[in-house]
């Protein structure tokens, strides 16, 4: 591997920021302790900054040059509501809050690359170091872009980075086109008429009307869209009654659609309507249909992807980056920045972590588990990622 021997010296202070932030973490929107030690050790190393975008959000600004050439580098900031069962010194102060998704590492990485890049000024041009807040539901990559993150920070490509347990430490994995997929999420509240469980006849019954309209759902995946297209539609709660001798009023269907395409979204959203609207008339209940479009799906430019797979390879070598990396039905609010800018997210990987085999369950511990933790391992891996991709990208003369 060819990192950057001076991030590696600086390894211990940015595991220090590391797990100090692992110890505090904050929900979405909430992260003022966490935006505040970011704004300070971007001051402390005489950056730049702007704050407010997207409620907490920190952008620091490095110019260097003339050139008026600028790229965006993108870190989340959140924790999730979730109770930590790590046992060392930085697990989580805060009850029911916790970084089980890593962001306390893509920050330490970012400010890695923030403290070299400030002091090396190898390249030609502007550094946007963008701390979004919201990752995990609240989409804060679209709340920086309607506060102006774009027009206050003017770039040509933004690039994303997450780590990725169960690939190896010295791995990245990439591909051009859906790297993730959009989520959304569907209700159907089906009304009918409460009767006595005895005399079915005297009432109309939602939960039969529910469960047909689950079932018949299911054939927009097999009859409906193109089977070539990826698409997942997943019924995760229903809801009906509360007791044996009595047919309810109303069934509630609750879940979500997954897919890499909108076109594809747009099909299922239609045929979803159409298919409760239709049962619920043929069974003489009635039915409202929600459907709530969160995140897009996250596709990665062609020639960003290129680029940034150099950059990859440069560094840990050609055999170490998978650059056609399956695609994950998991989401990621990245995708808005890639709507209005080129630019590329990639994985890192996280290794496999026997570092955090106390505490919940057995064997590797993944994203969103309550015993995961951050790899400090890969934080001059992502840091070095992080400069020599500028560096490329801005290149002097
Ligand atoms: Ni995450």
């Amino acid at each position: 591997m060819k990192l950057i021997d001076s991030i590696i010296e600086f390894h211990s202070e940015l595991q220090q920021i590391r797990r100090d932030i692992h110890a505090h973490p904050e929900l979405c929107f909430e992260e003022k302790r966490t935006a505040e030690v970011v704004a300070q050790k971007l001051n402390e190393w005489g950056i730049p900054i702007l704050r407010g975008m997207g409620v907490t959000g920190v952008v620091g600004i490095i110019k260097n040059g003339s050139s008026n050439r600028a790229i965006g580098l993108r870190a989340d900031m959140d924790a999730l509501p979730m109770q930590e069962f790590n046992t060392f010194p930085h697990t989580s102060a805060n009850a029911g809050k916790m970084h089980a998704c890593g962001h306390d590492g893509h920050m330490a990485m970012l400010l890695g690359a923030a403290h070299y890049l400030s002091r090396h000024r190898n390249f030609d041009g502007t550094v946007y170091l963008i701390f979004q807040p919201a990752e995990e539901g609240g989409g804060g990559a679209r709340r920086m872009i309607e506060d102006g993150l774009f027009k206050l920070c003017p770039m040509q490509a933004v690039f994303g980075m997450h780590n990725w347990p169960g690939a190896a430490v010295g791995t990245f994995g990439v591909t051009a086109g859906p790297m993730m997929a959009s989520s959304n999420e569907f209700e159907v509240i089906v009304k009918g008429k409460g009767a006595h469980a005895a005399q079915p006849h005297k009432g109309v019954d939602p939960i039969m009307a529910a469960i047909q309209i689950a079932q018949s759902w299911q054939t927009i995946i097999t009859r409906n869209k193109n089977p070539i297209d990826t698409a997942a539609l997943s019924i995760t709660q229903i809801h009906a009654g509360s007791a044996t001798n009595v047919i309810p009023d109303e069934a509630v269907v609750i879940g979500t659609v997954r897919t890499f395409n909108v076109d594809v979204l747009d099909l299922i959203e239609q045929r979803m309507r159409t298919i409760a609207e239709h049962t619920a008339v043929a069974f003489d209940a009635q039915v409202e249909f929600r459907f709530k479009r969160n995140y897009p799906p996250l596709i990665n430019h062609a020639k960003e992807t290129a680029f940034a797979i150099e950059v990859m390879q440069s560094i840990v070598g050609a055999d170490q980056v998978d650059a056609q990396v399956e695609p994950t039905m998991g989401a990621e609010d990245f995708a808005f920045m890639l709507q209005h800018k080129p630019g590329c997210y990639v994985f890192i990987g996280n290794g496999d972590g026997e570092h955090r085999d106390m505490g919940h369950g057995l064997g590797p511990c993944n994203l969103h588990n309550p015993s995961y933790d951050f790899n400090d391992e890969l934080l001059p891996i992502g840091a070095s990622y992080w400069v020599r991709l500028t560096e490329a990208y801005l290149r002097k003369a």
